[in-house]
C-alpha cells in the first residue's frame, strides 16, 4: 500500500454516492464510507462498491468491549474492505482483539487504524469531560504508540499531527488525515485545514478529502488536482 487519497463518500443514500461514483470514468478511487452511508444502506452498499473496483475504507469507529469488537471486526473482514478503524480509547486489549477478529483463515486482514482523540476535541473538553489532565499532544501520541503496541498499523489524524506520529512510531506507521482544503477554496466547519501539496510535506500517507471533491463543481478534476498535489 502507498499515498493515495481517499474520497469521503459522506452521502445519505446509495443512489447519491452511486450517481457521484458514475462520474468517474477512468479513475476508481479509493473511497471512505462512514456511518451515515452504511447505517442507511447496511453492508450491501459496501459490496456494491467493492464490486465496481474500488479500494474502501469503511470508517466506524468501533469501540466496546474485546469480545464484541473481536466479533464485529470478524463481519467487517469478511466484507473484503481494504481499511477499518476503531477507537484507540477502548485500551490495548480491545485493539488486540480487533485484529484477531479482523484476520481471516488466510492470514489475511483490512489495515487497522486508530483513532487517538478526535480533533473535534479540544484539550479544554478533555480536561473537564474527561478528566484526562495531560497535554492533547501527548495524549495523542501516546494512544498512537499503544495502537502500535496492540499491532495495528497506523492512526487517523490530523495532517499537522503526522510528523510528530511518523517520529514516535515509525515511518511506516500509517498516518491517514483528513481536514484537507485546497488553498483556494472554502474550509467550511473544518477548523485545522491543510492542502494537499501541505500534508504531501508533513509526511501524510493517505489523505481523507470529502466537501472539496464531492461538493465540487468538477468532482473529477478537483480528484485530479488532489492527485497531483498530493502524490
Ligand atoms: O468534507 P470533509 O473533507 O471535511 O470530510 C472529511 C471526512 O473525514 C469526513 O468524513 C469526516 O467525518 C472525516 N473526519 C474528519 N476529522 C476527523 C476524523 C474523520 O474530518 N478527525
Amino acid at each position: 500500500m502507498g499515498k493515495d487519497v481517499i474520497i469521503a463518500c459522506d452521502f445519505e443514500s446509495r443512489e447519491k454516492c452511486l450517481s457521484f461514483l458514475d462520474k468517474f470514468t477512468q479513475e476508481k478511487p479509493f473511497v471512505k464510507i462512514g456511518m451515515e452511508l452504511f447505517y442507511a444502506e447496511g453492508p450491501s452498499i459496501v459490496k456494491e462498491i467493492k464490486s465496481r473496483g474500488h479500494k474502501i475504507f469503511l470508517d466506524l469507529k468501533l469501540h466496546d468491549i474485546p469480545n464484541t469488537v473481536k466479533k464485529a471486526m470478524a463481519v467487517l473482514s469478511s466484507l473484503d474492505v481494504d481499511m477499518c478503524n476503531l477507537h484507540a480509547g477502548g485500551t490495548i486489549a480491545m485493539m488486540e482483539a480487533a485484529i484477531e477478529g479482523l484476520t481471516r483463515p488466510d492470514g489475511t486482514r483490512p489495515i487497522l487504524l486508530a483513532v487517538t482523540q478526535l480533533t473535534s476535541t479540544s484539550e479544554e473538553r478533555m480536561k473537564s469531560d474527561l478528566l484526562i489532565d495531560r497535554p492533547i499532544d501527548e495524549v495523542v501520541m501516546h494512544y498512537a504508540l499503544n495502537a502500535k503496541k496492540a499491532g495495528l498499523d497506523g492512526v487517523v489524524c490530523s495532517p499537522l499531527e503526522a510528523e510528530k506520529v511518523h517520529e514516535v512510531c515509525g515511518n511506516d506507521f500509517y498516518t491517514v488525515t483528513p481536514g484537507i482544503r485546497f488553498a483556494d477554496g472554502d474550509i467550511g466547519d473544518q477548523v485545522r485545514v491543510t492542502t494537499p501539496e501541505k500534508a504531501k510535506k508533513t509526511g501524510s500517507d493517505y489523505i481523507v478529502v470529502g466537501r472539496p471533491i464531492t461538493a465540487a463543481d468538477n468532482p473529477v478534476a478537483a480528484y485530479r488536482r488532489c492527485l497531483e498535489e498530493f502524490l
